[in-house]
């Protein structure tokens, strides 16, 4: 029997983290479904201490799903760990993750505790949390750069508390992959208590060494890996699931242990993680970039034809390339339709909007004619107003012809009312944003504004990001449409909205 490999997904708490990468409540629960299916064993669904938005999300994901443990990360203080432990109530099997950092650079400026303090609030933390649930998780912040031998009294006073799974972060991605895996190794023998919890890693990805971390400390006895799809997260972000799944998997001959995850649905997660967060995917990025199995050079090309393990070591097909099933075009019905949102997790909230996203479908297949999941992601993100959405586009129209001025008109709803602006520009994009700029007025400035196409050909659905900055915030945007001047201008009134509908979050380690 080989060991099983806990997957811990935290796309939706410290993937979130990423500047601009927050979601919303039904992208979340959509997100959530994903990993769920995609047999993921714990979702990290957030922090609900962050703000009533984040407790709301994860109650939502604690309510959704029912094959994974859902968790809720808590700063080691009550009020956090109650406000955990409310939102994960409807949850089936639920987890409170408890952390406190221990290096000496993070005590001293920034908790401006003593070791003593941090031990002493670290054990009130697990006890606290096991009022809720006895799966609870501690993680000693920064323990990249603790002393071992006071991370080893600290682990060992919180399993005497109950703690379950003991986490070790590399929070600042400083670690080298031998040193990591000889860091986990040595806990695990000079801990008395140690054969009672799971060991578990969390590394970021700062010197690129996230994913050979997680591997090294797998290799020394860890049995949970914490990692995010795309590998997004907190700066240059976490060990991505996708590599860390793939290469136990491909190398069994090398590892002692097994994930529980189905591949084929990796591909759908990191398209529909990019197409929600607006994060693209780089196209020689392992397992997932566009290129991850393109054989360019003709000998490779030739030895692939005539056998393919030459040059490929895993299957496209086996990490859900070519997974995008083709919907029903133009003629389809409603209950297939239906259907199919259902197999992809999306439940929308009544019959009213399921007509109203029929008809944008109807819409849609009549512009192009092949609609893929990835089409109706887009769609359902489009389509799926928050609250906070003040400002929405009515109509636009947008002029371009060689030797002309470019020129946009655009109609915007503010809340009730409707307003109307037009402007040249050096460009039917830029003119358009000049036009919508006159209404807003936001002072914002944009840093960032990216095309992608959704799936292939001319007729695709092209895909804006648009990245706003305004007083220190950051917040991105996007849009979707068949006419990529349509999908800038709901991509900037997206992004618009979040910085307008001001909602604050604290930082959980900050
Ligand atoms: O990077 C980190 O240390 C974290 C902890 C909260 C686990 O995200
Ligand atoms: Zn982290």
């Amino acid at each position: 029997m080989r060991d099983h490999l806990i997957i811990f997904d935290t796309t939706l708490r410290d993937g979130e983290q990423s500047p601009g990468a927050s979601m919303t409540k039904e992208e979340k629960v959509r997100i959530a479904r994903h990993l769920e299916r995609m047999g993921v064993d714990v979702i990290e669904a957030g922090f609900p201490a962050a703000s009533n938005g984040d407790f709301e999300a994860v109650k939502a994901v604690a309510d959704a799903v029912k094959d994974s443990v859902v968790c809720g990360l808590a700063r080691a203080i009550e009020t956090d760990i109650n406000r955990a432990g409310e939102a994960l109530r409807g949850a089936n099997a639920a987890r409170i993750h408890t952390f406190i950092a221990t290096s000496p650079i993070h005590m001293k400026n920034k908790l401006r505790m003593s070791p003593e303090q941090v031990i002493e609030q670290a054990v009130k933390a697990i006890k606290w949390a096991r009022q809720y649930t006895d799966n609870v998780e501690f993680s000693p912040e920064d323990a990249g750069r603790s002393e071992i031998g006071f991370l080893c009294r600290v682990l060992e006073a919180v399993i005497d508390a109950g703690a379950k799974t003991v986490n070790i972060p590399d929070t600042v991605g400083y670690t080298m992959p031998e040193q990591f895996g000889l860091l986990i190794r040595t806990l695990r023998e000079r801990i008395p208590n140690s054969d009672r919890v799971i060991f578990s890693v969390h590394c970021h990805n700062d010197l690129g060494l996230a994913v050979a971390n997680s591997l090294s400390a797998v290799m020394n006895g860890a049995r949970q890996v914490e990692c995010t799809i795309n590998g997004l997260g907190e700066r240059a972000g976490n060990a991505a699931l996708e590599e860390i799944v793939m290469a136990v998997r491909t190398r069994q001959d090398y590892f002692p242990c097994d994930t529980r995850i189905d591949t084929t649905h990796i591909v759908p997660a990191s398209k529909l993680v990019s197409g929600i967060t607006g994060f693209p995917v780089q196209p020689n990025k392992a397992i997932v970039g566009a290129n991850a199995f393109a054989h360019e050079s003709g000998i490779h090309q030739d030895g692939v034809l005539k056998h393919r393990e030459t040059y490929e070591i895993m299957r496209a097909e086996d990490v859900g390339w070519g997974a995008n099933k083709l919907l029903l075009g133009k003629h389809s019905g409603r209950n297939a339709f239906r259907s199919r949102l259902k197999e992809l997790g999306i439940e929308l909230e009544s019959e009213e909007m399921l007509n109203t996203m029929f008809m944008r479908f109807k819409d849609l297949a009549d512009k192009k004619h092949e609609i893929f999941d990835e089409d109706l992601h887009a769609l359902v993100s489009d389509e799926v107003h928050t609250p906070e959405e003040h400002f929405r586009l009515l109509s636009l129209v947008a002029h371009s012809e060689t030797g002309e001025v470019p020129f946009a008109r655009v109609v915007i709803a503010d809340g009730s009312n409707e307003c109307h602006a037009e402007s040249e520009g050096s460009g039917p994009v830029d003119a358009t944003y000049r036009a919508i700029e006159k209404i807003l007025n936001s002072g914002a400035e944009l840093q960032l504004f990216s095309v992608n196409n959704i799936t292939s050909g001319t007729d695709a659905q092209g895909e804006v990001t648009v990245r706003l900055q305004k007083s220190g915030r950051i917040v991105n945007g996007h849009g979707a449409d068949t006419d990529i001047v349509v999908a800038s201008a709901k991509a900037y009134l997206s992004a618009y909205n979040k910085l307008y509908s001001k909602l604050e979050r604290a930082h959980p380690q900050v």
